[in-house]
């Protein structure tokens, strides 16, 4: 089998290429050519542009693939390019599409691929929906052979994720530091953070299977944690006790409309994401890296690179706005035994 991932060394396709490569297949990256230390050995790597189709055509002159997985989408017109780009020489297009495309406000907080899509909160989950559609109208109508694939919060070593941002050490830093971090709601509200070497298990597993053209799958872990377990478990990987602040994530998204989109629209959402279909169509998915063993491995790849265990300027500067605006809204209050 021949795979091209549109990406390759990215937050989550890296560990999709990994796995296709210890899997036997031959696998081609498309991507410009900046990460050459996240590049696997074995992979072909095409230089390209995806938004500039023309290099695109000229990477893959003369090639065909059993598999393309699209992880550069983000609106339909990405889509269409690639309707054009693929069409004829791919045997099964995967979009990577996002969990967050579920309805919000949910009815259920149990998540098949049947929960209807809608947010009216974050147009990110909006454009991909959006996708998904020109896929399922377009796509159909051409007979292009397509699956869809919706990661919920996806993470490899180097990421912790959290409600402000991913890819950066600001968390940490914040809470080494003994500076409050903001916990959304009142931090019981429940979320999934999948290791992107346990998606890759389920997403690879979809690659030639005829079954699973035109079909949706989400690709999650089945740990569920409350936002508050996520924060304890980061402090006591680092080793501290850290100060956390709930704050409803409505008041965040009055200071902040573009986190509290991300909020509303899918973080602060209490969501179970039931996993039967990824299951039935790959039985060796089993997903099996915890939170705790995550964030473990995530701090020792920091820990390698000390020149990166610092803040986000914007990140840190943005929790400090929103907890300036909720201890002053505290500050009205009456005092209880005398404490603020
Ligand atoms: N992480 C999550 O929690 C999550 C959740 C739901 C959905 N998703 C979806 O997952 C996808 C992101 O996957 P990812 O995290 O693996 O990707 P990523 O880390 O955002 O992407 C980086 C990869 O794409 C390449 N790239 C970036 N711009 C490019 C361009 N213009 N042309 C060619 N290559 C380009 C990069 O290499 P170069 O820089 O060398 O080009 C690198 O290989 C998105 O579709 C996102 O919506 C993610």
């Amino acid at each position: 089998m021949r795979i091209l991932f549109v990406g390759g060394t990215g937050n989550i396709s890296a560990a999709c290429t990994r796995r296709a490569l210890s899997e036997g297949f031959e696998v081609f990256n498309l991507n410009r050519g900046n990460r050459p230390d996240r590049t696997a050995p074995g992979v072909v790597t095409l230089t390209a542009d995806i938004r500039n189709p023309e290099t695109v055509k000229t990477a893959l002159a003369g090639l065909r693939f059993d598999g393309v997985v699209q992880f550069l989408a983000y609106r339909p017109e990405h889509v269409r390019a690639d309707l054009e780009l693929f069409e004829g020489i791919a045997g099964q297009y995967v979009l990577i599409s996002t969990c967050s495309a579920y309805r919000k406000p949910s009815l259920s907080p149990v998540i098949t691929e049947d929960t209807p899509l809608e947010n009216p909160f974050w147009e990110y989950s909006r454009l991909k929906i959006a996708c998904e559609a020109v896929l399922r109208e377009e796509g159909t109508a051409r007979s292009f052979p397509f699956t869809i694939v919706r990661p919920s919060h996806t993470y490899d070593d180097g990421w912790i994720p959290g409600v402000f941002g991913s890819s950066d050490y600001t968390i940490p830093w914040r809470m080494r530091g003994g500076k409050a971090v903001v916990v959304p709601g009142d931090g019981q509200s429940l979320w999934t953070l999948t290791h992107a070497s346990d998606f890759a298990v389920g997403l690879v597993g979809l690659l030639g299977n005829p079954a699973a053209l035109s079909e949706a799958f989400h690709i999650t872990s089945d740990e569920r944690l409350t936002w508050d377990a996520i924060h304890a478990i980061l402090a006591e990987a680092l080793g501290v006790r850290a100060e956390t602040v709930h704050i409803p994530s409505d008041y965040i998204a009055r200071i902040r409309p573009e986190r509290g989109a991300g909020l509303l629209g899918d973080k602060a959402v209490s969501v179970l994401f039931d996993n039967s279909k990824i299951r039935s169509f790959v039985p060796e998915f089993r997903p099996e890296v915890t939170f705790a063993e995550g964030v473990r491995r995530s701090l020792e790849w920091y820990d390698a690179r000390p020149d990166l265990k610092v803040p986000n300027p914007v990140v840190d500067a943005e929790i400090d706005e929103i907890l300036g605006y909720w201890r002053k809204a505290l500050a009205l209050l009456p005092k209880v035994d005398g404490k603020p």
